[in-house]
């Protein structure tokens, strides 16, 4: 029999599923793989309501599969102008999980997000006041900033300043891609967590420039020096309770992406489960992943764990070079390469 690795069934802390006949076509890959996900509200127009939220699920809910298990957690796109009952309303039923920032301009249809924290600072006191959690882009967006900086001057010029004005509002620093994001939440209280993505565990910046420009490897924040890698490669498997699985998985049709200006974004639902344990075990840290991908994060946000088991085998599995969704085509991460894991098909 093949080696196999059973664990709780894991949750995607952070995840596009965008909205209709693409929506339709991606969802199943990660209702296969997790029990539930934090959907990101960044569509066009974004879901900056608690009715909003309430609508997309719904139309989320209907792309399951009927043969799977899977509920989408939502959050709502905070703007200017995000009305803070609003939020408090959709948390207290159980609509809204979290509320997103993105700073305005930061990231794939982040124009309408907020110009300045202090806009919204009675909303942030709000939700510390209720326990509703704050998922966030880690981005500063001046011209003046460097791309390859702009998450760490986020920390010094926005995180840090937050955290210390509101320590009892949980943050979810998401998708961290550099030494200082880890330093930072090392240092933070535990009411600091953060999401890793498998492609910034599995590539540096010169898997998008060597050679050639590699559209579909492009995704924000986009993935810095080896040295960062390494620091988020020790952090995942480190056992700490404040990192946990996010995917970030964000299809983009192909045609957007192989463009004079590329889409950011990476589909990495297909095999995210996968791409992470290979990393675990690379690491030697088999017995960390469980934690990682089914435990921190459930524990952070403050909702059970979910029943149930999964089992990867060690066993190859070829990545598709591309996807039909929905009409699109999309390609994924780790197009065309051999997995040395599977994850078999329930039942
Ligand atoms: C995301 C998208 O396409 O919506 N893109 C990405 O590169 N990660 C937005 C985001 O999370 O930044
Ligand atoms: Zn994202």
């Amino acid at each position: 029999m093949a080696e196999s690795l059973t664990l709780r069934r894991p949750d995607d802390w952070h995840l596009h599923f965008r909205d209709g006949a693409i929506m339709r076509a991606v969802v199943p890959y990660t209702a296969r793989q997790f029990a539930r996900a934090i959907v990101m509200p960044n569509l066009s127009p974004p879901v900056t309501t608690s009715v909003l939220a309430d609508a997309y699920h719904e139309r989320i809910l209907a792309a399951v599969p009927e043969v799977m298990e899977f509920t989408p957690l939502m959050t709502a796109y905070l703007t200017d102008e995000t009305d803070a009952d609003d939020m408090a309303a959709g948390f207290s039923d159980g609509v809204l999980t979290a509320a997103k920032l993105y700073p305005a301009g930061a990231t794939t249809n982040s124009a309408q997000g907020v110009t300045d924290v202090a806009n919204i600072m009675p909303v942030l006191e709000r939700m510390a006041a209720i326990g509703m959690p704050l998922c966030v882009h880690g981005e500063v967006t001046s011209d003046d900033i460097d791309i390859f900086d702009r998450e760490a001057v986020f920390i010094e010029r926005v995180l840090a300043p937050l955290v210390e004005k509101l320590p009892e509002l949980k943050v979810i620093f998401e998708h961290i891609t550099t030494r200082q994001a880890v330093e930072f939440v090392e240092s933070a209280g535990d009411r600091v967590g953060a999401t890793i993505t498998p492609q910034h565990l599995q590539i540096n910046r010169n898997a998008i420039l060597v050679g050639g420009i590699r559209p579909h490897m492009f995704c924000l924040p986009v993935a810095k020096r080896e040295e960062h890698r390494l620091a988020l490669r020790k952090a995942a498997t480190s056992g700490s309770a404040k990192y946990f699985l996010g995917t970030d998985s964000a299809p983009h049709p192909r045609h957007a992406k192989e463009s004079s200006c590329g889409c950011a974004g990476i589909f990495n639902a297909p095999h995210a489960l996968e791409s992470y344990v290979s990393v675990f075990e690379e690491e030697g840290a088999l017995d960390k992943f469980e934690a990682f991908a089914s435990e921190n994060g459930p524990r952070f946000y403050g909702l059970p764990l979910n029943e149930g088991t999964i089992t990867l085998e060690k066993v190859d599995v070829e990545v598709a070079d591309e996807i039909d969704c929905g009409g699109e085509t999309i390609v994924p991460f780790h197009a065309g390469e051999t997995m040395r894991w599977r994850l078999p098909d329930a039942g």
